[in-house]
C-alpha cells in the first residue's frame, strides 16, 4: 500500500511518497489500544446494521489500523514477537467480539422493526362499505361545461319541473305540436298546472334571455325526462347539455367553429362535424349534428352527435329580444350518447342502474 513508488520513478532527492505517506506507527501498548478504544467507540455509536458495516470497514477489515499492526509482525524483531503478537491478536479479538455483539443486537432490533411493520391484524374487521366513485355523467357534463367555462361562457341552470310554457311555448312550438302529445311528455298532474318534467334543456335558454343582460354566452347542462321505455338505446331519464350565444352578428360559422371545437375536446383533435339540415320549432334554420370518430371500435364512423341552428327570432321575441339587432345560435346535445361513443359502450342500462362497480371503472375520470 504504501511507499513503493519512488523506486520505480527513479527520481534523485527526497522520494515524493514521504509527503504523502506516513511513517507506520510502530506497535505499542497505548497505540494498539488507542485503536482498539476508537473501534468500539464507534461501533457502540453504530445504531443500524448498515452503519456497523461502516464502522467495520474502518476499524476491523483490512487497511484498519489494527490490520496494519498485525501486517507489521512480520517486521518486529523475534524477541518481541510473542508479546507483540499476543497485544494485537487480543485487540484484534476484542474489536471482532464488539462487532459481532453489536451486529446480533442491532438485526435483532432490526428484524422485531420490520415484523412489527407487516403485522397483519386477522382479527380487524373489513369494512364492508366500498368507496364510491363519482359517475361518469357527472364527471363528462362538468367537463364539456368546462370547455365553455375556458371560452368565457358561464353555466346556467333551470329548473327539471319545468312549466310548458318555457319549454314549448316561448321555444315556438305550436300548440299541437307532437312533442307536446302525452307518448313523449311527461305532464304532471293536474293538468292544467301547466307543469311537466322538462323534455330538453332548451327552455333554459329562454330563462337565460329573460335574467341575463346582452350578450349571452352559456350552456346548460342537466336532467331530461322523456316517456320511453328504458332499453339499450332508450332511457326515460337522460342528461343534456344546451349552448347559447346571443350576440351581434353571429351567424352559422360561429356555430360551426363552436362545435368543432368541443368535438375535438372530446373525441381528440382529429374529430370532425357535419351539419345536415333538420327542423327544429326555435331555431332556423336547423341542422342536426354528426361527429366523425377516426378511432371508433367498429372502424371510422359519423355518429349523430345532436341539433342546432341560429335562434329562431320568435324565440329572441320571446326573450324581449330585438331580433333585427342580435343574433344567436344554439345546439343541445345528449351526455349519455356522448359517453357511449367516448368510451364505446352500447348498452345505455349500464349508465342508469346505479351499480357502483361501473362508475368505478371510471374511477374519478372519464
Ligand atoms: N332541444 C333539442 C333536442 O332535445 C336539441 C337542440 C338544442 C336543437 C338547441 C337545436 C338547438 O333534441
Amino acid at each position: 500500500m504504501h511507499g513503493r513508488r519512488d523506486r520505480r520513478s527513479g527520481a534523485p532527492g527526497p522520494s515524493l511518497d514521504s509527503f504523502f505517506v506516513s511513517e507506520p506507527t510502530p506497535i505499542s501498548e497505548p497505540a494498539v489500544q488507542a485503536a482498539v478504544d476508537a473501534a468500539l467507540a464507534a461501533i457502540a455509536t453504530a445504531g443500524t446494521t448498515a452503519e456497523l458495516k461502516a464502522a467495520r470497514s474502518v476499524h476491523a477489515a483490512e487497511g484498519s489500523q489494527l490490520a496494519r499492526f498485525n501486517a507489521q509482525l512480520r517486521n518486529v524483531p523475534a524477541d518481541r514477537k510473542a508479546a507483540l503478537g499476543k497485544l494485537v491478536g487480543q485487540a484484534r479479538a476484542r474489536v471482532n467480539q464488539a462487532i459481532a455483539a453489536r451486529e446480533a443486537e442491532l438485526s435483532e432490533a432490526e428484524e422485531r422493526e420490520r415484523l412489527r411493520r407487516e403485522t397483519v391484524d386477522v382479527t380487524e374487521v373489513p369494512s364492508r362499505w366500498r368507496p364510491g366513485a363519482r359517475h361518469p355523467l357527472s364527471t363528462l357534463m362538468e367537463r364539456m361545461g368546462d370547455v365553455f367555462v375556458a371560452m368565457g361562457w358561464e353555466i346556467a341552470e333551470g329548473p327539471e319541473l319545468e312549466n310548458e310554457w318555457f319549454n314549448f311555448d316561448a321555444m315556438n312550438f305550436d300548440a299541437d305540436h307532437p312533442a307536446r302529445a302525452m307518448q313523449d311528455t311527461l305532464f304532471v298532474d293536474p293538468v292544467d298546472s301547466h307543469l311537466l318534467l322538462r323534455t330538453h334543456t332548451s327552455p333554459v335558454q329562454i330563462r337565460s334571455l329573460l335574467e341575463r343582460p346582452l350578450p349571452v354566452y352559456v350552456v346548460a347542462p342537466g336532467r331530461v325526462y322523456r316517456s320511453d321505455e328504458l332499453d339499450a338505446t332508450h332511457t326515460p331519464v337522460f342528461h343534456q347539455i344546451e349552448g347559447l350565444a346571443v350576440d351581434r352578428g353571429l351567424t352559422m360559422a360561429h356555430l360551426r367553429g363552436t362545435l368543432e371545437h368541443l368535438a375535438r375536446a372530446m373525441f381528440g383533435a382529429e374529430a370532425q362535424i357535419r351539419l345536415r339540415p333538420n327542423y327544429f320549432p326555435f331555431t332556423e334554420p336547423s341542422a342536426e349534428m354528426d361527429v366523425w370518430q377516426p378511432h371508433a371500435k367498429g372502424g371510422a364512423r359519423w355518429v349523430e352527435w345532436g341539433g342546432c341552428g341560429m335562434v329562431n327570432p320568435n324565440v329572441l321575441r320571446a326573450g324581449g329580444i330585438d331580433p333585427d339587432e342580435y343574433q344567436g345560435f344554439a345546439f343541445g346535445m345528449g351526455i349519455e350518447r356522448t359517453l357511449q361513443f367516448r368510451n364505446d359502450m352500447n348498452d345505455m342500462r349500464d349508465m342508469v342502474e346505479g351499480d357502483v362497480r361501473f362508475s368505478q371503472q371510471f374511477g374519478m375520470v372519464v
